[in-house]
């Protein structure tokens, strides 16, 4: 079984390099917080400190950091910073009371979607949103089925972990839950989007003749945990048919790649032209600030609605709402959807001149700053090189510029720095990228 419970990128004991000082904190940690947390890096960080695109630890080393979509308008925001603060001294209760903000904030937020989705509902976290979003498809289809790729991740709650296949081999899916191999596009080729569409439609009807009625399709924008899966555009759009003929939602998780992480549009699911009926989101939506929601067609939850009570005491509280708003102020105001798709077409370029100039085998993807680097033995057969990199990621973290890993056989870099990524900042990354393939040959 895999210890590291899936998890591509987590400290390994028997691997590590770690000063005395680093080793009592882990020591404390399992013994305080116990054995089901994971750690990042060969050498875990002590991080004390964020400004911007930098984190420093203990000992004021300062991290570029090209990893953590949470933190999207850049660590410690003073917009964010303020507006919780300012929130926060004036009232911070919950949706039971009425108040503008959160009418503000809905509405506005609605008019950057498509127009068949007409309400918002706001949880604390991603796993949150998308536990609700289950719940919801479920009871309008009266099914069950849920259709997911091989290596999805969408949360943690009990019905979410049931098809989040990425928390590895220990976490049983639901019986009523089928996997679909990835949507890659760099071994498929031309047929990737007919045979992704054709998964999807014959796991719907393996569920049916299992008894099980479908329910829903989800899928994340960016295909995160897969491997960073980002075209062709519009390929999505059959995967997305076959499911609603089979008699599914399409539910957009767009935890990972909402709110102009792609880079030319707000939502993931726009660069394919298809229209979800349930859209989940969290993350980056508070800069940190625990906030998440789901919008949705107004018929499917109309009888959810008449039937069930939702009251989520924190979701939608004043003062996430306050966070929301100005995260939502920062990315319209700065521009950074635009500065996304910009600086992550200078990244790609960048990167795939260094493959090439130390020869290292490969593929650069990915949308606006959400980048995927699939590391492989040989162009050829492009069997996945984990080893690299692990290397790689791990190398980096030494040359002070933070990444992570992904994908099913852990090979594919994952690139996803602030919105605010200035070309400088593009820079530094990239020498420390040549640096560390320099250091590998
Ligand atoms: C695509 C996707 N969906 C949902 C979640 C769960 O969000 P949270 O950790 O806020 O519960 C994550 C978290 O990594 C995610 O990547």
């Amino acid at each position: 079984m895999n210890t590291d419970g899936g998890m591509v990128n987590a400290f390994r004991e028997d691997a590590a390099r770690l000063d005395p000082q680093t080793a009592e904190m882990i020591a404390r940690r399992k013994r305080a917080l116990g054995p089901a947390y994971r750690l990042f890096y060969e050498k875990p960080l002590h991080l004390v400190r964020g400004e911007g695109v930098w984190l420093y630890d203990t000992d004021g080393n300062a991290f570029l950091d090209a990893y953590n979509n949470v933190t999207s308008i850049g660590h410690c925001h003073p917009a964010v910073v303020e507006a919780v603060a300012r929130q926060s001294a004036v009232l911070a209760t919950n949706t039971r009371y009425i108040h503008g903000a959160i009418l503000d904030y809905a509405e506005r937020l609605l008019a950057t979607m498509p127009d068949a989705l007409e309400h918002m509902m706001f949880t604390c976290t991603g796993s949150d949103a998308n536990d609700l979003a289950i719940r919801i498809a479920q009871s309008f289809t009266g099914g069950r089925g849920i259709v997911v790729t091989e290596t999805a991740y969408h949360g943690i709650t009990q019905a979410v972990s049931e098809f989040s296949p990425s928390l590895g081999a220990g976490v049983d899916l639901g019986a009523h839950v089928r996997t679909v191999p990835a949507p890659d596009a760099y071994r498929e080729g031309d047929a990737m989007a007919e045979r992704f569409a054709g998964s999807v439609a014959a796991a719907f009807a393996d569920l049916r003749r299992h008894g099980i009625k479908p329910a829903l399709f989800i899928c994340d924008g960016i295909f995160a945990s897969d491997g960073v899966f980002d075209g062709p555009r519009g390929f999505l759009k059959g995967a997305v048919d076959a499911a609603r003929s089979a008699g599914a939602l399409y539910i957009a998780d767009e935890v990972q790649s909402g709110f102009g992480r792609t880079g030319e549009v707000l939502w993931g699911f726009q660069r394919h032209d298809v229209v979800p009926d349930l859209v989940t989101m969290g993350k980056p939506m508070g800069n940190g600030y625990p906030v998440a929601g789901v919008a949705m067609r107004a018929d499917i939850v109309e009888d959810f609605g008449r039937k069930s009570r939702y009251f989520n005491t924190f979701g939608g509280n004043a003062v996430a709402i306050a966070a929301a708003t100005a995260v939502l102020d920062v990315i319209e105001g700065e521009g950074l959807v635009r500065n996304a798709g910009k600086i992550g077409e200078y990244l790609r370029t960048g990167l795939r001149d260094h493959l090439t100039r130390h020869g290292q085998a490969g593929d650069v993807r990915g949308a606006g700053l959400f980048i995927g680097v699939d590391l492989v033995a040989d162009a050829q057969a492009k069997a996945p090189d984990a080893k690299t990199a692990g290397a790689v990621v791990n190398g980096l973290r030494d040359e002070g510029v933070l990444i992570s890993g992904c994908a099913k056989a852990a090979n594919v870099l994952k690139i996803r720095p602030p919105l605010v990524f200035a070309k400088h900042d593009a820079d530094v990354f990239l020498s420390a990228f040549d640096r560390v393939l320099g250091h590998l040959k």
